[in-house]
């Protein structure tokens, strides 16, 4: 059943008030409510009905007098009064049995939630959609020590506690969590002057792995009230760490839920990604309290409203606490990895859908990356005061309602006096755009000719011109700014811009900053590069350039040419140049992934191979490694952060440069220097990063069981064990060693964190994921067979393994169509899986 924004019809009751009281008991928890509803003002009275799915229904009665409801497998409709009326009603549900993870579930003896999107109607009957918003109240009664809902606590007694949140949400924000916790405490006052008690909540041992998610949540409450003026508006705020987790996290109001894996870090569990990580994610939780729970959505078309705007905030949060320059450069590193490819495939859609059949499909990296781009560009547009005038305008106008993407741009429109009718296509035109860029230079103008083109997607086959804002700049000869940052507004399919009163010619820096999500195609010599590479005064440009010419040579390797000697020399420059951050140098040594050049063949109308990739990128880094080798060497000895583990960016960037180093060198020590830094390492990062290197050798089998038996008891790092050997072993060996790990004690393939693991890793590993045989593709379609009736929700997801697949050649393309094919013929398949494997084959 296809759902249609242009269907959407708003609900013709209000709810007034909603009181709950929950019963636990691990296979019968019982789910009492109280839902007063009044007619809407103005609607249209039709037939009464409440999603629920799931649920047995004991009893339920209008004003005291028992119904006989309609009951499918979605609700129930029954016929009700005209006026106001209270609907109460009993259920059972079976926590223990929810493997879905959708709804009440448990994780190791402990109740918890996940209502987003649709998971509160697995709980009670109600209106579950998340333009109906109310007040509500909690009671529960459980044997557990610990019994959390939403909101501020009312009380409590051996066996019960009561909770009342008094902000109007939606019941995807509803949560409850009961169980065998403790909790690391801490305070903060708000600005306004409340005093807000901070709980992180976790299982018994865990307690020591909370302080930096603790920073973190008041750096990020600070963070709100300085930056977006908006403050903490309950008596608590509760974070709850649960190891089964479908997702990241999740913002029910005053009460987080967070997978553990972004909440437990110590120097001797947690790398320096997972601590960044961390940050970040507590922050879009947090942040979410505004921007998802004050205003919410009005329909899940809507997402993107909530949370691309969550990520743009996330994402200035961590360039705040962490460096700008980096920061970008890792956020579109990760855009053109999940997004673009996105778009360049059969799951290409808007960033504001049209149609969904299950939403959860639609929880992707274009709603929330390219969605939090295009919050980047509406303020590129109306510059950094206008952005703010539309931002207060926007809490004051539309708090305590559900909003819809129309209103987030007026109120740009509104503050501004911008017209926005063109932008609005970025919200509703799916692909990404391809800007050609060419250059003139005649007496004294240099002229910049800018062209848009966006390929066909699914169901929408000829686009119109968006406007797109690219930031430009031109540097003389020397390097110096000739022509500092401008923004050039391209809304037309071709358009030139002039630029005069040159006596030599320029050499422009184009997309500075990456100002949109667009590909740009310039013809460019490797000189211009290399030069741009030594002097472009934009970082992300600076990066941009190094990386064009590591792919340009990556390219050309595969037709069998040595790396050209500009590439060496640029990055040996940038290695060596002390007064570059570290953590911008190991990203400027980084190269393209397989992935990432598959792709570029492909736009380029070849037929990837990736093993002759994977050989090709081998080859490269060696001989990069060997012409480097001095510098290497020392960046190897000099990075090195003695004394006690420090999470901060300035180490965590130091440790970067040293383990790509480390990358290189590997290539002509055969993983001596790594064998030896995983010996001494006394932290996650340089261990796992001296045991990738040395699985990637082929020689790490002595260090593979060393670690396991360190850190058995620790399912978090476990799971890095996992995904170390899948993702980092040969090719060759990437299926077996994941049948290997699958056969393990430890696999425990109901727990979405260890399944990705396996097959995340075996799916970041592209060569091995694509090798020949076809062995990796029937392994994971068996896998995701046998997923399915337990957890449709990452099944679903995992599909996208295969969303690249018409790039490539017959066999491989006949062999992931049969995998999907066969997925697809599966009985009862669920809705999930479904959608995806029906949109991966049209
Ligand atoms: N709103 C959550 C976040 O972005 C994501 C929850 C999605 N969960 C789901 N099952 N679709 O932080
Ligand atoms: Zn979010």
């Amino acid at each position: 059943q296809t759902i249609r924004l242009a269907d959407y019809t708003p609900f013709a009751w209000q709810v007034e008030s909603v009181s709950l009281t929950f019963r636990l008991a691990p296979t019968a928890t019982r789910v009492l409510s109280e839902i007063r509803f009044s007619p809407r003002e103005g609607a249209q009275p039709g037939a009464f009905f409440l999603h629920g799915e799931g649920l047995r229904l004991i009893a339920c009665a209008i004003d005291g007098a028992a119904v006989e409801p309609t009951l499918t497998d979605q609700g129930l409709t029954c016929p009700v009064p005209t006026g106001p009326f209270t609907f109460t009603s009993e259920v059972e549900i079976n926590p223990e049995a929810n493997t879905s993870l959708n709804g009440l579930y448990m994780s190791n003896g402990m109740y918890c939630s996940q209502c987003e999107a649709e998971g509160f109607r697995r709980i009670t009957y109600y209106p579950d959609r998340p333009d109906v918003l109310a007040p509500f109240e909690v009671r529960i009664e459980g044997e557990a020590p610990v019994l959390l809902s939403n909101g501020n606590p009312t009380g409590s007694g051996k066996g019960w506690a009561t909770w009342v949140d008094p902000w109007p949400k939606p019941s995807y924000l509803f949560a409850l969590v009961a169980g065998d916790l403790v909790a690391h405490s801490d305070r903060f006052t708000t600005s306004e002057g409340r005093d807000v008690a901070l709980n992180i909540w976790v299982r018994p041992g865990d307690e020591g792995k909370c302080a930096y998610a603790m920073d973190a949540l008041k750096r990020s409450m600070t963070w709100d009230e300085e930056v977006y003026g908006r403050a903490y508006d309950l008596d608590v705020f509760n974070i709850v760490a649960v190891d089964d987790f479908n997702m990241g996290a999740m913002e029910n109001k005053g009460l987080n839920i967070f997978n553990s894996k972004y909440v437990l870090a110590s120097p001797e569990t947690a790398t320096d990604r997972d601590f960044e990580l961390i940050e970040g994610i507590i922050a879009h939780e947090y942040f979410h309290n505004w921007t998802g729970n004050r205003i919410t959505c009005r329909d899940w078309f809507q997402l993107c409203l909530k949370e691309g705007l969550t990520v743009y905030r996330d994402q200035q949060f961590s360039g705040d606490m962490r460096g700008h320059a980096v920061n970008r450069i890792d956020n579109v590193l990760a855009l053109r990895a999940r997004q673009f490819r996105e778009d360049a495939g059969p799951l290409a859609h808007p960033v504001r859908p049209e149609s969904y059949i299950e939403i959860n499909n639609f929880y992707t990296a274009t709603v929330y990356e390219k969605g939090a781009e295009l919050i980047g560009m509406l303020r590129a547009l109306v510059g950094d005061e206008g952005y703010a005038k539309a931002l207060d305008l926007y809490f004051t106008r539309h708090d305590g309602e559900a909003a819809t993407i129309e209103d987030w741009l007026k109120v740009f429109e509104d503050a501004t006096g911008e017209d926005l009718t063109q932008f609005a296509r970025w919200y509703s035109q799916a692909g990404t755009p391809t800007v050609t860029a060419s250059t003139q230079f005649d007496e004294g103008v240099f002229s910049l000719t800018l062209k848009q083109h966006t390929a066909p997607t699914p169901g929408q086959p000829d686009k119109e011109p968006q406007v797109i804002p690219v930031a430009v700049g031109l540097l003389d000869s020397n390097g110096n700014e000739a022509v500092p940052t401008q923004v050039l507004n391209l809304n037309k399919t071709e358009q030139t811009f002039d630029f005069k009163g040159f006596i030599n010619e320029p050499t422009p820096s184009i997309l500075r900053g990456f100002s949109a999500p667009v590909v740009l195609e310039i013809e460019q010599s490797t000189e211009t590069r290399a030069f741009l590479l030594a002097n472009d005064t934009d970082p992300f440009n600076r990066w941009e350039a190094g990386r064009q010419l590591t792919r340009q040579t990556l390219i050309e390797a595969l037709d069998g040419a040595p790396p050209r000697p500009e590439l060496a020399a640029g990055l040996g420059r940038v290695l060596s140049d002390e007064s570059l951050d570290p953590a911008f140098r190991a990203l400027v040594l980084s190269l393209p992934g397989i992935d990432d050049i598959a792709q570029s063949l492909y736009d380029a109308g070849r037929t990837p191979d990736p093993t002759a990739i994977y050989i090709a990128r081998k080859g490269v880094a060696q001989s990069l490694a060997a012409a480097l080798e001095q510098p290497l060497g020392q960046a190897y000895e000099a990075m090195q952060t003695p004394g006690p583990y420090q999470p901060t960016a300035q180490d965590a960037g130091k440790r970067a440069l040293r383990g790509a180093a480390l990358g290189f060198l590997s290539h002509l020590d055969a993983g001596a220097r790594a064998a030896e830094l995983f010996a001494a390492s006394a932290n996650m990062t340089e261990t796992t990063t001296a045991l990738a290197q040395l699985i990637a050798q082929g020689t790490g089998a002595a260090q593979i069981s060393a670690f396991a038996a360190d850190w058995s008891h620790d399912r978090l790092v476990m799971d890095k064990w996992f995904a170390l050997q899948t993702s980092a072993c040969p090719p060759e060996q990437a299926a077996e060693t994941a049948r290997n790990l699958t056969e393990h004690p430890d696999f425990d393939w109901k727990n979405p964190n260890r399944f990705r693991s396996v097959f995340g890793g075996l799916m970041a590993n592209t060569a091995g994921f694509h090798d020949a045989t076809g062995d990796a593709y029937t392994l994971l379609a068996d896998w995701l067979i046998k997923l399915d009736p337990v957890n449709p929700q990452t099944t679903a997801r995992m599909t996208t393994a295969f969303e690249t697949w018409r790039r490539y050649d017959a066999d491989r393309q006949g062999m992931m169509k049969e995998a999907l094919e066969r997925i697809k013929a599966t009985k009862g398949l669920s809705r999930d899986t479904s959608e995806m494997v029906n949109r991966l084959l049209a």
